[in-house]
């Protein structure tokens, strides 16, 4: 690699970056990480701190993982890649196939169709559950309905059903037939409602509404996260889906989960799916399924969606849709290594033992810093929204943000900031003593807020 002054002078010179304006990149580089160790990053300067973001909410078991390094590096000097198109496959893809529908039987998944990322994942569950309806010989099902504030991803089906305008401004016309309900966030949610259970109660309604205004017959699947997470940890009354299940299936209308950030333990359930009780038709995963170590992605399919996609024999059954990457084998192999120790050690249960104590954490910053107006946390996915007046609810300016990011930085934590929350998803492997710094390096984070 070149010397570390050809990085910092190039940094962000010929590299876009996702979620970033382009012309800003100069003025505001990026820190450049050089090195993971433990629950730790080190960057370009050689300042290592804690990693409170986990990559991007994925390196479930932190940077040292050896069995998943180790697995990849002899998946590699076996077999680099081999395709999964009709006609080959590889001894991974088949292996970890295996390995998650078992994983995810509670769920009632039954197969595994591979892709490289969270988007792609989202793509293929969307694409499947049209060509599910096609094959029940119900070909106006097509429409999609989800949640206001809920992202999945940024393929133009992804964003199409995503809330959030800034992922869909600059890119609309998007997808036609995409509509979407009110998200049960009980800090800010159009009803005025602060009662979770009831509120959840009333963006369950208004799903029942929109699905029987646009015609359950022409309604293909609702797509949700369990727990929204780009929206800013938003961990729904665990009412709301079971009742969206119940609505679902009163009007046949699939069940797609995002569980690109719940699977794999961070909620403190195996899954979000789990964590509520409910068994979807369709699955979406990425991220933690291979800690982030290599890109990979799966949209599992449940017993009832697989059962009429292969006994169908007409035009409609064969699956027009892959990638050249779907079911990569050194992804796969990781996948399978990151499987079997993320169930060794039980990374679950230390997520949800950890988010307890981030939740007190957290509480008491609320109750020492005025600009705290939430706090929300859901095992180890967590979020404190930020305020310039807490009566009004006035989002913290961008500014603010930033202080308060580096704020955190200068006493050792990397925390994410997205909008006017401060994001907290840090590997699942983190112990007391790391909840304790985290919390400490955000109360530093939100004094230098204070002050200015
Ligand atoms: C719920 C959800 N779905 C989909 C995606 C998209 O995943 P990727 O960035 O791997 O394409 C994300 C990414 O954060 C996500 O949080």
């Amino acid at each position: 690699m070149r010397d570390s002054s050809f990085l910092a002078e190039q940094n962000a010179k010929a590299i876009w970056h996702p979620m970033a304006h382009p012309g800003n990149m100069r003025s505001h580089p990026p820190r450049v990480i050089m090195k993971g160790e433990g629950v730790t990053i080190t960057d370009l300067e050689g300042r290592t701190v804690l990693d409170a973001v986990g990559g991007l909410w994925n390196v479930n078991l932190g940077y040292s993982s050896e069995p998943v390094k180790k697995a990849i590096a002899d998946q590699l000097a076996l077999l680099p890649y081999y395709s999964g198109f009709k006609g080959t496959s590889t001894g991974p893809a088949i292996e970890l196939s295996h390995a998650l529908c078992r994983f995810f039987e509670p769920e009632g998944m039954a197969r595994v169709f591979f892709t490289s990322g969270g988007s792609d994942s989202v793509e293929t569950a969307l694409r499947l559950a049209r060509q599910y309806w096609k094959v029940r010989g119900q070909h106006d099902r097509t429409k999609f309905i989800s949640l206001k504030r809920g992202y999945h991803g940024t393929h133009f089906g992804g964003a199409s059903v995503n809330g959030n305008a800034t992922f869909r401004r600059n890119y609309e016309p998007l997808l036609p037939g995409c509509y979407h309900i009110p998200t049960p966030h009980v800090y800010r949610n159009p009803f005025g409602e602060t009662d979770a259970r009831r509120l959840a109660g009333l963006c369950a309604a208004a799903l029942e509404d929109e699905i029987v205004f646009q015609g359950p017959d022409t309604v293909a699947a609702f797509i949700m996260e369990p727990v929204l997470g780009a929206a800013g940890v938003v961990s729904p009354h665990e009412s709301f889906m079971p009742l969206v299940r119940e609505i679902c299936d009163r009007h046949e209308v699939l069940l797609i989960a995002d569980e690109v950030i719940t699977g794999f333990g961070r909620t403190g359930a195996w899954s979000g799916s789990r964590l509520w009780n409910v068994r979807p038709d369709l699955m979406c995963l990425a991220k933690a399924i291979t800690s982030g170590y290599f890109p990979l992605g799966a949209a599992l399919v449940g017993g009832k969606v697989a059962a009429a996609m292969e006994s169908n024999q007409d035009s409609f059954g064969s699956i027009g849709h892959g990638y050249t990457y779907s079911g990569h084998p050194v992804g796969c192999a990781a996948g399978i290594a990151a499987l079997e120790e993320t169930q060794r050690l039980k990374v679950h249960e230390n997520a949800a033992a950890r988010g307890c104590e981030l939740r007190a954490a957290l509480e008491e910053l609320k109750a020492r810093h005025a600009v705290v107006g939430d706090v929300r946390v859901q095992g180890l996915m967590g979020a404190l929204e930020i305020v310039s007046d807490r009566g009004a609810k006035t989002p913290m300016a961008a500014e603010g943000m930033s202080r308060i990011q580096a704020g955190a930085y200068e006493a050792g934590v990397m925390v994410r900031i997205s909008g006017c929350n401060v994001i907290l998803s840090p590997p699942l492997v983190i112990d007391a003593g790391d909840v304790r710094k985290i919390a400490e390096a955000v109360d530093a984070g939100l004094r230098v807020a204070g002050r200015e």
